[in-house]
């Protein structure tokens, strides 16, 4: 099967990008907010996001042909603000949802592909599809809405029967980070958005809590038309996506990736725009425990570190972090910048600033330009926003550094 998708013109010129990113942050948010090309950000959330227009206002000044990195991609927002302004990207995270997040976030395939490959998985047997058994499944989905989810997950983990190409691989991507996007959320009174009982959307519940929440409130799970909601999101979501870039998503840990890039990456990067995990975080995983089965993973909670650095010990994680801004050096131009966006768990008492200064020190391939607060909860300019399990918000900082020459 051929694409269908026309070319449609750069979103963004660069001229116009860097004189939006000098605005007001109000109009970029509310750009960033309406524009349809920029919907599919929001996909699927993602736990300590940052927003869109911290990459894009960042990658405002950057010039044509430059290329940018992310080490700790998350749902990929750098990669598409990359994206949004032509600019080649790669991007790395350890945990299989954030990496098939960013995928997805450089993918391109119209929505009509999108459901008719939705329709065509659930019209024919997938290779395996067999529903897990257990309490909260029975509580989590109508009987028919987990059948029609599996029968989808299975398609997506062996597209053999469905004949996919790699002409539309693109739209399995789409299709996959979509399903992760509708797979948990609050029920509504209207059509329904999400296929689950009632859950939180950026998280999904550990299984005992949330069979204790539904039985408590006698909340039985509804059957929801799987068909319908992937149609209505996709023709909402895909609807005028920005044209493709140069891109590389790579599921791994940081450390090890960029030491194989850095033999094999012809081209180096002039940008790196990241936020780390948060000192502290144990919990990227666990808490997309739901989308991590539907991607493949178990059905029960997985709670192996997994390439994962945001739960070591200071010491562990300050060298952690070194090691992956040293790697990222070693691929990068000698003008290169560094710009972080970084959060700790209020829990631990370490300011962020001192560790993210600390690993850069140690890395000896960074100097620090500034370092200055990414601004007051309240205003919902933070990714600590998004982020509803830490019992208390966040600090932030926002550290840009330039690379020291060889
Ligand atoms: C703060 S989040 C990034 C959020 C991202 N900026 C976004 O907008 O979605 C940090 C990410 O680092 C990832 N991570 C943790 N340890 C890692 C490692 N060793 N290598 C690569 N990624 C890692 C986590 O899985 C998490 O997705």
């Amino acid at each position: 099967m051929t694409s269908a998708v026309a070319a449609t013109p750069a979103l963004f010129s660069f001229a116009d990008v860097t004189a939006q990113a000098f605005r007001s942050s109000r109009e970029l948010n509310a750009l960033a907010t309406t524009h349809p090309a920029l919907r599919l950000n929001a996909i699927c959330p993602y736990y300590t996001m940052f927003p869109l227009r911290f990459p894009l206002r960042v990658l405002g000044s950057a010039a044509k042909g430059q290329r940018v990195l992310d080490p700790f991609a998350g749902r990929g927002t750098t990669l598409f603000a990359a994206r949004l302004l032509g600019l080649a990207c790669t991007g790395i995270d350890s945990s299989p949802v954030a990496s098939h997040l960013s995928r997805a976030k450089v993918s391109l395939a119209s929505p009509e592909e999108v459901a008719a490959l939705a329709e065509r998985a659930l019209e024919v047997p997938a290779p395996s599809e067999e529903a897990p058994e257990g309490e909260f499944w029975q509580w989590a989905y109508g009987p028919r809405t987990l059948e029609q989810i599996c029968r989808i997950r299975g398609h997506l983990l062996d597209t053999s029967r469905l004949g996919i190409t790699a002409d539309n691989s693109d739209a399995v991507q789409l299709l996959r980070a979509l399903m992760m996007g509708i797979l948990h959320g609050p029920r509504t009174k209207k059509l329904p958005s999400y296929l689950s009982n009632q859950m939180p959307r950026t998280y999904a519940t550990k299984p005992a809590a949330a069979v204790r929440f539904w039985e408590k409130r006698g909340m039985h799970p509804e059957e929801v038309p799987v068909l319908d909601v992937v149609r209505r999101r996709a023709a909402f979501t895909l609807v005028d996506l920005p044209p493709r870039v140069d891109s590389f998503v790579a599921w791994g840990d940081s450390r090890e990736v960029l030491a194989r890039l850095k033999a094999t990456e012809s081209k180096p990067f002039d940008w790196v725009v990241t936020s780390p995990p948060y000192f502290g975080m144990r919990s990227y995983v666990p808490d997309q425990w739901l989308r991590n089965w539907f991607i493949g993973g178990s059905s029960e909670v997985e709670y192996s570190e997994n390439g994962q650095i945001g739960g070591k010990s200071e010491v562990e994680f300050i060298e952690a972090l070194a090691t992956v801004w040293r790697e990222a050096a070693e691929s990068c131009t000698d003008s290169a910048k560094l710009v972080i966006r970084f959060g700790s768990l209020p829990s631990l008492k370490k300011e962020p600033a001192a560790l993210i200064r600390e690993s850069l020190q140690m890395s000896g391939s960074w100097k620090i330009s500034t370092i200055k607060s990414a601004g007051s909860a309240p205003s919902g300019r933070r990714q600590a926003d998004q982020f509803s399990t830490t019992g208390g918000y966040v600090d932030e900082v926002d550290v840009w550094a330039r690379r020291v020459a060889n």
